[in-house]
């Protein structure tokens, strides 16, 4: 290809110049604004790595992914969330793990306010819907393998032992809190709705259970997490993100 996928400035001079002997320069017979037009078309030919992946809705634009630079609406992402989507800095969640719906839903909380976070305010406020769902797909595409199944035996008086075991698989009925598998799922994976649990930063859950309570994180529908927050002591909230955060 002797147009196709050079800069501007090498497209516009090989029309005007012609290449190698090959072919002829239309320096002379067109004007100038005709070799700015087709510069112009030519380069609107060349495929862009955000179009490429944005454009893809089946899975197979994940195999490719490796091969594509990152666009730059994801690298800046990646300071903070890591490039495999493994948190990089204390605070920040890691992303992988976390389904394109959820991740999506939390960009527009965080830009509606509902999420009142101002460096992740700073971060969506100025992306467009496009670069939102190519974000979201991104992280999403980074799965890590499924937790392993951690529900301990129950004993004979149908009770699990274990206070933090026992409220994440059982609940606490006593309270009206139901167990966290019910929602995460049995192996605190996730889902479209629910964010997986497993491996998640310590620090981040912990934060996030003090938004709720503070009233700084919003927008569930039904308010299922404050809820749940509410309810819970500061001891209980430190174990179970403790324990939450070591599953693999
Ligand atoms: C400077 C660091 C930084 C950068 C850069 C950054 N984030 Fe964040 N991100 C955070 C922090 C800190 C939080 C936790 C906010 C909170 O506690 O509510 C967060 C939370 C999130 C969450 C919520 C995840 C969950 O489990 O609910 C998503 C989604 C997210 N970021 C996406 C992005 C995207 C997409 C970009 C790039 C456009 C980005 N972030 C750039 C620091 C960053
Ligand atoms: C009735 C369903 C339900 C139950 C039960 C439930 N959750 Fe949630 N949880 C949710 C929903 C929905 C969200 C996402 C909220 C949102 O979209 O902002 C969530 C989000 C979270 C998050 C935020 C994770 C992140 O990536 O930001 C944490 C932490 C969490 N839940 C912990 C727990 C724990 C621990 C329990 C058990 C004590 C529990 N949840 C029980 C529905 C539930």
């Amino acid at each position: 290809m002797w147009l196709h996928g050079g800069s501007k400035e090498d497209i516009r001079k090989n029309i005007a110049q012609g290449i190698n002997n090959q072919m002829p320069g239309f320096g002379e017979r067109l004007t100038r604004n005709q070799i700015m037009s087709l510069t112009t078309y030519i380069m609107s030919l060349q495929p862009d790595t955000e179009t490429l992946i944005a454009s893809n809705d089946d899975d197979s634009y994940l195999l490719s992914r490796n091969e594509l630079p990152l666009p730059s609406s994801v690298s800046v992402c990646t300071s903070c969330h890591g490039k495999d989507g493994n948190s990089v800095i204390p605070g920040a969640p890691n992303l992988a793990g976390l389904k394109f719906e959820y991740i999506y839903n939390q960009i527009h909380l965080f830009d509606n306010g509902n999420r009142d976070n101002a460096t992740m305010k700073g971060m969506v406020t100025h992306l467009s819907d496009q670069d939102r769902v190519l974000v979201a797909k991104y992280y999403a595409s980074l799965n890590p393998p499924e937790p392993d199944n951690h529900r301990p035996e129950v004993p004979e008086n149908g009770v699990i032992t274990d206070p933090t075991e026992r409220m994440v698989y059982q609940g606490d009925w006593k309270r009206a809190i139901p167990a966290c598998t019910t929602c995460h799922g049995e192996r605190l994976e996730g889902s479209a709705s629910f964010p997986r649990l497993a491996g998640q930063s310590s620090v981040y859950l912990v934060e996030q259970f003090n938004n709720w309570r503070s009233g700084a994180r919003k927008g569930d529908q039904g308010e299922m997490m404050y809820n749940v927050a509410k309810k819970l002591s500061s001891k209980e909230i430190e174990d179970l993100s403790k324990y939450l955060s070591e599953l693999k």
